[in-house]
């Protein structure tokens, strides 16, 4: 049975992320940090729907790339025949200009955003071998606005270690990259801003879902593909 883990998958695009793969039949690793509740009631309605099949549930900090990695590690369901996939979902989006953002910030949006999928990535090459990683990335790699400034740079540099990696681990690992536009309001933003937002993109549109996760899932499915970044962003990044 293939088995992909994603991580930050118990809620909003993880959540879908996680769903999408489940009805395509794999085994779906739950990663989760604070969203206890969320991950096991998502396990288990998976259960219930595929009962033929496992949706373990796992717990980490990924603000601490050693220990998370270990700790992730640690929680895998024994015996693992091998994990196909791993889906680097989970971040933090902290809204600050370069002069606003404190060291702290910086660090927490790099640790968790690149520093720990970077981990993640590398524990997944070494011990399994093959397989695909697909990292979620943003589409404001292609643009300088500042308004998140370390957010964005996190995911500028994930984007160079997804072609770097892409290019090292061939042809046993394929490592490629979704680059969404607006999916869901942050936390704290109204849908007024976000509609806002959505408007100014050349599709005038929100990115469904289903659209995001059915492109993960085909980086995942090609086994053709690998170094690309996929831009699932009612066409943003063509706004520079
Ligand atoms: N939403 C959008 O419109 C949008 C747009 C562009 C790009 N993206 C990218 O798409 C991905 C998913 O977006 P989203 O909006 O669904 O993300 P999100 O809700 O902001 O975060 C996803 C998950 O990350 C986990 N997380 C945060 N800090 C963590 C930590 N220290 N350790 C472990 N896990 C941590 C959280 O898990 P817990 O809930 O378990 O704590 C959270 O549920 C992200 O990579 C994001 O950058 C999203």
């Amino acid at each position: 049975m293939p088995t992909v883990l994603i991580t930050g998958a118990a809620k909003r695009v993880g959540k879908a992320l996680t769903e999408l793969f489940a009805a395509r039949g794999w085994e779906v690793i739950i990663h989760y940090h604070t969203s206890e509740r969320a991950a096991r009631d998502l396990s288990l309605s998976l259960q219930k729907k595929y009962d033929s099949r496992h949706f373990p549930v796992v717990q980490a900090d990924l603000s601490n790339p050693v220990q998370s990695v270990e700790m992730l590690l640690k929680q895998l369901p024994q015996p693992l025949a091998g994990l196909d996939a791993l889906i680097n979902n989970a971040s933090v989006f902290d809204a600050s200009t370069l002069a606003e953002t404190d060291y702290d910030l910086w660090r927490r949006q790099m640790l968790v955003n690149f520093e720990t999928p970077f981990m993640l990535m590398q524990a997944f090459y070494k011990m399994f071998g093959k397989g695909a990683v697909v990292n979620v990335l943003d589409t404001r790699i292609v643009n300088n606005d500042s308004s998140h400034a370390a957010y964005s740079l996190s995911k500028k540099a994930l984007t160079q270690l997804t072609q770097m990696a892409a290019l090292e681990w061939a042809p046993d690992v394929r490592v490629n990259g979704v680059a969404p536009g607006p999916v869901l309001p942050p936390p704290g933003r109204d849908s007024v801003y976000f509609e806002k937002v959505a408007a100014d993109t050349p599709l005038k549109r929100v990115v469904g879902l289903d659209s995001l996760a059915e492109s993960v899932w085909f980086l995942v499915a090609n086994s053709a593909i690998t170094g690309q970044v996929i831009y699932c962003d009612s066409g943003a990044h063509l706004n520079g």
